[in-house]
């Protein structure tokens, strides 16, 4: 008998408690819904969309942008093709199935230079990333250096660079060769 006076004294202590985050007597959560029932049309408009929304703890997926990226060999043929956000110029190059020999022999771990690319200048200097001393190492063992030389696979694709054209210098040095 006591266990059942202090359940019921427990159920109207959470009922008074709904009534206080805005009239709410009943609701009864689930993984996929939210059903309430409203007292009497006191409850906030705002708890009551918000407790009858699908609950879901899953962050939608957020469509990256597709940025077009342009190759351009030491002969002329441009290469045009499309890349992520987010997305490296290496991968752009691995995921497209793109043909250039030798390229990205240490597949990004920046042991190799033969990702090298020549930016336009202003892209070079727009981009967030510098180079770091470890990519300038590396670059300074790749062949046709020039000021706006980066490693294809430290250059992240970001919206702004939709349209980018790129470079590729005619030959490769795999600096572990
Ligand atoms: S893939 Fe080797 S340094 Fe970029």
């Amino acid at each position: 008998m006591k266990t059942k006076i202090m359940t019921i004294a427990t159920t109207m202590s959470l009922i008074r408690r709904c009534r206080a985050l805005g009239g709410l007597t009943f609701f009864q959560p689930s993984f996929s819904n939210v059903a309430l029932e409203n007292s009497a049309g006191t409850s906030s408009p705002r708890i009551r969309n918000l407790l009858r929304r699908n609950v879901s703890t899953t962050q939608p997926l957020s469509e990256k942008a597709e940025v077009k990226v342009t190759f351009v060999r030491a002969n002329g043929e441009r290469i045009e093709t499309k890349g992520k956000e987010g997305d490296s110029l290496l991968d752009v190059v691995v995921n497209n199935e793109i043909d250039l020999d030798g390229f990205g022999a240490c597949e990004g771990t920046l042991t190799c230079s033969t990702c090298h690319l020549i930016l336009p200048k202003d892209v070079y200097d727009a981009l967030p990333d510098k180079p770091t001393d470890e990519e300038m190492d590396m670059l300074d063992l790749a062949y046709e250096l020039s000021e706006t030389s980066r490693l294809g696979c430290q250059v992240i694709l970001t919206k702004n660079l939709d349209g980018l054209e790129v470079k590729v210098p005619s030959t490769v040095n795999d600096a572990r060769a």
